[in-house]
């Protein structure tokens, strides 16, 4: 898996110059976005939902494994104004995560709450126990969102999304997603599965636009969710991103959340501290004029950036 360092590039160097020309970096444009995130005022912004009640913008967790830091990062988007947060078996915060949700000064039933079963609990016995489990260490009644993480491992279409349909029904989860599949794999599973599948969670960003991937999901009537919506960083290398950023003074962050809110897609960037969730948060102000979404859907360098030997397009 490919993984980008982004703080370097992002912030003042050490030297006090911009990170990304030499200028002074507290009179540079270049860090406007960076510079001044206590000063972007979020107060009163909302984030847009689907059809189904989704929040479009939301919070990742993955690799915020910290416990303390993690329930922080957690009460301080709900605090701010996100309702959705996104978490997993395999990302071993759900304990974290529950925290975070029961310290914020939010009410959990106006949290939209997602968490994915990992590769190995796909069988129907394991599904069912480690959901139980996940809702346990998460301290709430029910999930929002259930996702298969991976169409991978012990998944098997009918007995896994059996499994699923059973929890859909007895109330512990109120919607069915799979995250990672392809567009065959979408049409199995929506076969196999009695109880709707809402989402299909994809790595998706101006450097993975996943055309044909949005318009199967949207001729099913399955919401796209993208993670790794900023390419884990790749979006601050990318020269179009760059340039549309710096010709209205946003951080690139802002420019592919607003990119994604453009195409109908729910987007989870993963933040840690108040900074960067404020940053993303004020992407909800932005609505790019159409020269600047046609430049970015220009781009065509590609990357994927999480690309396990697993992952279905590598079988
Ligand atoms: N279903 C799946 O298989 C799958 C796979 C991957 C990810 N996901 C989900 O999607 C979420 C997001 O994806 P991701 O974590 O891979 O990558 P991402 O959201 O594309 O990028 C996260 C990185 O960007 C930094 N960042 C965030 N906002 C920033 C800002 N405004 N300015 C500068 N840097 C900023 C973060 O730093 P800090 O942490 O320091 O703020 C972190 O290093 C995950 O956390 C997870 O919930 C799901």
């Amino acid at each position: 898996m490919a993984l980008t360092p982004l703080d370097e590039r992002t912030r003042v160097k050490a030297d006090g110059e911009c990170s990304r020309c030499n200028h002074n970096a507290l009179s540079c444009s270049h860090q406007n976005g960076y510079m001044s995130f206590e000063d972007v005022d979020t107060a009163g912004l909302e984030s847009p939902r689907t059809t189904d009640g989704m929040p479009m913008l939301g919070l990742g967790t993955w690799e915020n494994t910290d416990p303390e830091q993690c329930s922080e990062s957690v009460r301080t988007a709900l605090e701010m104004g996100y309702r959705h947060i996104d978490t997993a078996q395999a990302y071993d915060n759900e304990a974290a995560v529950g925290d975070g949700i029961e310290r914020a000064d939010v009410d959990r039933d106006d949290v939209f709450l997602a968490t994915k079963i990992w590769i190995s609990n796909l069988a129907y016995d394991d599904v069912i126990h480690t959901a139980h489990e996940s809702i346990e260490r998460l301290g709430v009644e029910y999930v929002d969102l259930l996702y298969v993480h991976w169409p991978a491992r012990t998944y098997d279409p009918e007995e896994t999304l059996s499994a699923f349909s059973e929890l859909y029904d007895s109330g512990l989860i109120n919607a069915i997603g799979v995250s990672n599949f392809l567009p065959e794999q979408l049409e199995t599973a929506l076969e196999a599965c009695e109880a709707p599948i809402v989402a299909n969670q994809v790595e998706l960003h101006p450097l993975l636009p996943q055309p044909e991937l949005r318009e199967a999901c949207k001729r099913h009537g399955v919401e796209v969710v993208a993670y790794s919506p900023l390419a884990r960083g790749g979006v601050f290398d990318q020269p179009e991103i760059n340039s549309v950023a710096d010709k209205h003074g946003i951080s690139e962050p802002q420019v592919s959340l607003a990119w994604l809110r453009e195409k109908g897609v729910t987007a989870i960037p993963k933040a840690t501290g108040e900074d960067h969730i404020r940053d993303n948060w004020a992407s909800l102000e932005l609505e790019l004029p159409p020269e600047d979404i046609e430049t970015i859907d220009g781009i065509d360098a590609r990357e994927r950036v999480v690309d396990p030997d697993f992952g279905p397009w590598n079988q």
